[in-house]
């Protein structure tokens, strides 16, 4: 007999709250309001958006019968004069409660500070103008975090084209485009010319900016060397080396600040962020932002020491990367997962002007799945 063709009672089994289903793998069970609510007519094909409202069902969907037909499973709704027909290659892929795929999903690559000769480099055109190489930049900034892109025209606008590559320029409270430079009356470390130690930008901020983008417009003083860290590598590391301290920093929210004359911007964060699977996906850290920290005295006992071996071993030269980021160059980072700092330079030794500005995470992983993915509509 060709299994195509058998029975069809012996494929699908009928429960109270959903079916169990003979796959290719075993048996699988499917919910039926997941089955109703992802019935490949839900969809409007041109919006691509769920068309159908689960909301409006007046009974909990129910199947009255269940049949495999050719490569599909139909389904014959109790309480709705509905059939269901879902391909079994789909379900085949969501069975045992499989994640949808992601493109950009990439497995993050750590680097260490003798790095700076492989960052991934780009020109301003092959960016703006080459979809290969703007797909292989967003893919550097997923898997190592950074990428630096050379030969930006000296204007305003080329940042900000720059930036529409993989989204739309990202405001913070500080505004949307930031120009460091030394200034008269600094409200900023970075508007000195002192050291910069390594941090993440703007913690204060319920959700930090996930892009950074660094346009280095003028740069010929002496010293201010860019420091820049991979602080996945390092959290890895430290996992290993003190588990118990990472498990503190990765678990305690504290508090972060930003305030001046006109604001007073707070937020509580972890300095360790994992992802959804556990593993390290970033940090949030910059000692100079960081606020009375109004944890019980006794936890503090054990925060402080493992934030300050953490802090120590981020600084190591194992992590950092020590260049001069040249006139023309702007370098590209996830401001969650890479710290950056500067060293001291003498401010009258000549020019430095760096003009910024940020962009988003998720919007650049979007940009990226658009570029290498057909998604679950495109044809
Ligand atoms: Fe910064």
């Amino acid at each position: 007999m060709n299994v195509m063709t058998a029975p069809v009672a012996s494929a699908v089994t009928l429960g109270t709250k959903g079916l169990t289903l003979s796959l290719s793998k075993g048996d699988a069970y499917f919910n039926y309001y997941w089955l109703r609510d992802n019935d490949p007519t839900s969809f409007n094909p041109e919006t691509r958006e769920r068309s159908f409202d689960i909301f409006h069902l007046s009974e909990a969907p129910v199947a009255r019968s269940a049949t495999v037909e050719g490569d599909a499973l139909l389904i014959d709704w109790a309480n709705e004069d509905h059939t269901t027909r879902m391909p079994l290659e789909w379900l085949e892929a969501y069975a045992g409660g499989n994640r949808r795929p992601d493109p950009a999903d990439l497995a993050r690559r750590p680097w260490y500070g003798d790095h700076y000769p492989e960052v991934a480099r780009f020109t301003h055109a092959e960016v703006t103008s080459d979809g290969e190489k703007r797909r292989q930049w967003l893919e550097a900034l997923i898997v190592e975090g950074v990428a630096v892109v050379t030969e930006m025209p000296d204007t305003d606008a080329a940042l900000t084209e720059l930036a529409n590559q993989m989204g739309q320029v990202r405001p913070t409270f500080f505004g949307t485009y930031f120009d460091v430079k030394t200034h008269i009356n600094p409200t900023n470390t970075a508007y000195t010319a002192s050291a910069l130690e390594l941090h993440t930008d703007t913690p204060a901020e319920e959700h930090a900016p996930g892009i950074q983008l660094l346009h280095m417009r003028a740069n010929t003083v002496e010293g201010g060397r860019n420091l820049f860290g991979d602080g996945m590598a390092a959290a890895n590391d430290f996992r290993e080396i003190d588990p118990k301290g990472f498990r503190l920093l990765a678990e305690t929210d504290v508090p972060f600040y930003c305030e001046h004359d006109d604001y007073d911007m707070r937020s509580w964060q972890r300095i360790i962020e994992l992802d959804q699977y556990g593993e390290v996906s970033g940090l949030t850290i910059s000692q100079h932002m960081l606020d009375l920290v109004d944890l019980p005295q006794t936890l503090l006992d054990d925060w402080y020491p493992a934030f300050c071996r953490f802090g120590k071993l981020l600084q190591d030269d194992k992590y950092v990367m020590r260049f001069t980021l040249k006139a023309g160059e702007c370098i590209v980072f996830d401001n969650h997962r890479i710290v950056h700092g500067r060293a001291a330079y003498t401010a009258s030794s000549g020019d430095r002007y760096i003009r910024g500005c940020y962009t988003d995470r998720a919007e650049m992983r979007s940009t990226y799945r658009a570029l290498v993915a057909e998604g679950r509509f495109k044809r």
